[in-house]
């Protein structure tokens, strides 16, 4: 087990399997200055499958796949496949906007997939598409029913909360899943990438979500999964959902953060706030040995010091306040969340 400089274990490990999206979501998208990852410079099944082997032979217990959209990138299931086979991963996931759900999840789930986290911000099919500039609220709702059908467990909701426009649709969605059976999170609205226009007045806070919730559910807290998960959970008194809520802003999380990243042109990034990453491919592509390869993930991960999220939180309470735009962050769709 590799530990960083604030004796964090390297625990988990985020693959964005592809840049690209078919969605154009208010809160995520990039400025039109983006650069789209050169297809040359993706990392092939065979560099993602060799680099995780050796991060869960570093300690890596679970791997979720993200993008972008993931399910973008072609034939998918055989990387699930390569992934699950691996020893030591207890646990395969899969981040995605659900759109190319229906279709993939009987062969994901037959290629090994354990779970998949949906994202879905609204009910209403006008605001759906306000939100991602697509219309496919119907798809969404299939594939999450599909992913259920073929067995992925759980198949879960993240519902980014954003003020005034989605806000006043907490009760539903808590009904909404209540009825399916699928957990759900609502999520704070996070200043990740550097063009979402995010301000601290779009913000939900967590406490409000909460006593907004009280209305429809009698919650009680039961905690972080593993201790360090980004989502406290709840559990409704009276039955019937499984709910969290993803509090960046207001009670961050870094402190048990044992999350790395890689990205799809093949980045260790340490932080989903960095700046840089730092490049594995190219040590990879110039013939590395295994071993040189574990020195590059071991080392990057013992100087890592990152909690962006509490120190973003200590700026928001001091009397110079929080600037987002000073830093030149990598963007979302890159990282994948
Ligand atoms: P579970 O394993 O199901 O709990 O998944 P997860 O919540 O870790 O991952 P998911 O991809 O569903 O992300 C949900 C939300 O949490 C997204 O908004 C992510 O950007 C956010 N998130 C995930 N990891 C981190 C993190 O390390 N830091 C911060 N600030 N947010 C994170
Ligand atoms: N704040 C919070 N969550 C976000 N996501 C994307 N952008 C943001 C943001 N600005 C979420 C998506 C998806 C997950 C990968 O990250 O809704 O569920
Ligand atoms: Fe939306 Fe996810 Fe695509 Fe970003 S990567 S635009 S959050 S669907
Ligand atoms: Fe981890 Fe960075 Fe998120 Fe903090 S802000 S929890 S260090 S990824």
């Amino acid at each position: 087990m590799i530990l960083d400089r604030l004796k964090r274990p390297m625990a988990d490990l985020r693959i964005s399997v592809t840049d690209r999206c078919n969605y154009r979501c208010s809160y995520c998208m990039p400025s039109a200055r983006y650069e789209w990852i050169d297809r040359s410079e993706i990392l092939t099944y065979e560099e993602i499958v060799r680099l995780a082997a050796i991060f869960a032979d570093l300690g890596v217990q679970k791997i979720r796949i993200t993008g972008g959209e993931p399910l973008l990138r072609r034939d998918l299931p055989v990387l699930v496949a390569r992934l699950a086979g691996l020893e030591k991963i207890a646990g395969l996931s899969l981040t995605t906007n659900g759109s190319l759900l229906g279709e993939s999840a009987p062969a994901l789930a037959e290629a090994g997939l354990d779970r998949v986290n949906v994202s879905l911000d609204t009910l209403n099919a006008e605001k759906f598409k306000r939100i991602t500039r697509r219309d496919d609220l119907n798809k969404v709702l299939e594939g999450l029913s599909r992913a259920r059908e073929h067995g992925l467990r759980p198949v879960k909701i993240n519902t980014v909360v954003e003020r005034g426009l989605n806000d006043d649709e907490i009760i539903p969605m808590v009904e909404f899943a209540r009825r399916n059976g699928f957990p759900i999170r609502f999520i704070e609205y996070m200043d990740v990438g550097n063009a979402n226009d995010w301000r601290m007045e779009k913000i939900v806070p967590k406490q409000e979500i909460l006593e907004r919730l009280g209305a429809a559910c009698r919650l009680e807290e039961i905690g972080r999964n593993d201790g360090s998960a980004p989502s406290v959970e709840y559990k409704d008194a009276d039955g019937g959902v499984e709910l969290g809520i993803i509090a960046s802003i207001t009670e961050p999380f870094c402190r048990g953060c044992t999350r790395m990243r890689l990205t799809a042109d093949g980045k260790l990034v340490t932080c989903l706030f960095s700046e840089r990453g730092y490049d594995i491919k190219g040590l990879l592509r110039s013939g590395a040995n295994d071993g040189d390869l574990r020195s590059l993930i071991t080392e990057t991960w013992s100087r890592r010091k990152d909690r962006y999220s509490e120190e973003r939180f200590e700026a928001l309470r001091s009397t110079s306040g929080y600037q987002t735009q000073v830093r030149r962050k990598i963007e979302m769709i890159r990282l994948g969340g």
